[in-house]
């Protein structure tokens, strides 16, 4: 049982590593669910506590399609020592940036993913008060794992703080809601989940949550 549980979260490392090839090299501590089709991602992010003290720390709510060859995320860029969230698609394929708000530890953040129209297409936004900055993408993507995600590049510490989502709400296409679970998928990280709950209408399921906390492993 731990052995095929071990196993199964290789296969997922190695996946996600080989996936999205503007992110070769880097240390990934996820958290996951995956679903047929996700029509939404959205919540907030707390801002960690502190700046980085350097290197290349990207962290990030995001969605890949099956094979993993592309992300679409809404990322907050810890490069240069200070804190930046913005819209991106990164993989094949790779998006024109989608512009992105200021932020500073602690701030409320906002982030909203929405399959436009069940199309595989995709509007995204960023927000931080009042800013606000969004794009579409329309690529035609079906996604298949929701993803959060601490990604660190050679020389970076994870040493600004824990990373919290709140407020996070996912629908997916169809009535099988088994993949919303308090249970939800790590690799290389430690994890809390509070208030996880789902519901079913109209053929969506709507996963919510509190809090997701994300530590170092
Ligand atoms: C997310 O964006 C979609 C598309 O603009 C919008 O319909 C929806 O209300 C937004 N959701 C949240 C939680 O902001
Ligand atoms: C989520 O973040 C947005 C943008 O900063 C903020 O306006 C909103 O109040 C936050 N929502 C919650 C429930 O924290």
């Amino acid at each position: 049982m731990q052995f095929a549980v071990a196993v199964s979260l290789a296969v997922l490392a190695t996946t996600l590593l080989s996936a999205a090839p503007a992110q070769a090299g880097a240390t990934w501590s996820i958290a996951l669910y995956r679903a047929n089709k996700f029509l939404s991602f959205t919540g907030n992010i707390t801002v960690p506590p502190n700046l980085p003290s350097g290197g290349t720390p990207y962290l990030w709510p995001g969605l890949e399609p099956g094979n993993a060859a592309t992300v679409l995320q809404p990322v907050l860029d810890g490069r240069n020592k200070h804190w930046y969230f913005g819209n991106a698609l990164v993989g094949n394929p790779t998006g024109p940036y989608g512009g992105g708000v200021n932020a500073v530890p602690n701030d409320n953040l906002a982030f909203n993913m929405t399959n436009i129209g069940g199309a595989g297409n995709w509007y995204i936004s960023s927000a931080n008060g009042n800013q606000f900055a969004s794009t579409t993408y329309n690529i035609g993507i079906q996604m298949q794992a929701a993803i959060f995600a601490v990604e660190l590049y050679p020389g970076t510490v994870w040493d600004f703080g824990n990373l919290v989502f709140r407020n996070v709400v996912i629908t997916a296409d169809g009535t099988d809601s088994r993949w919303c679970t308090s249970n939800i998928q790590t690799v290389n990280v430690k994890k809390t989940i509070t208030g996880v709950r789902s519901s079913v209408a109209n053929n969506v399921v709507t996963c919510r949550f509190d809090t997701l906390t994300l530590s170092p492993p």
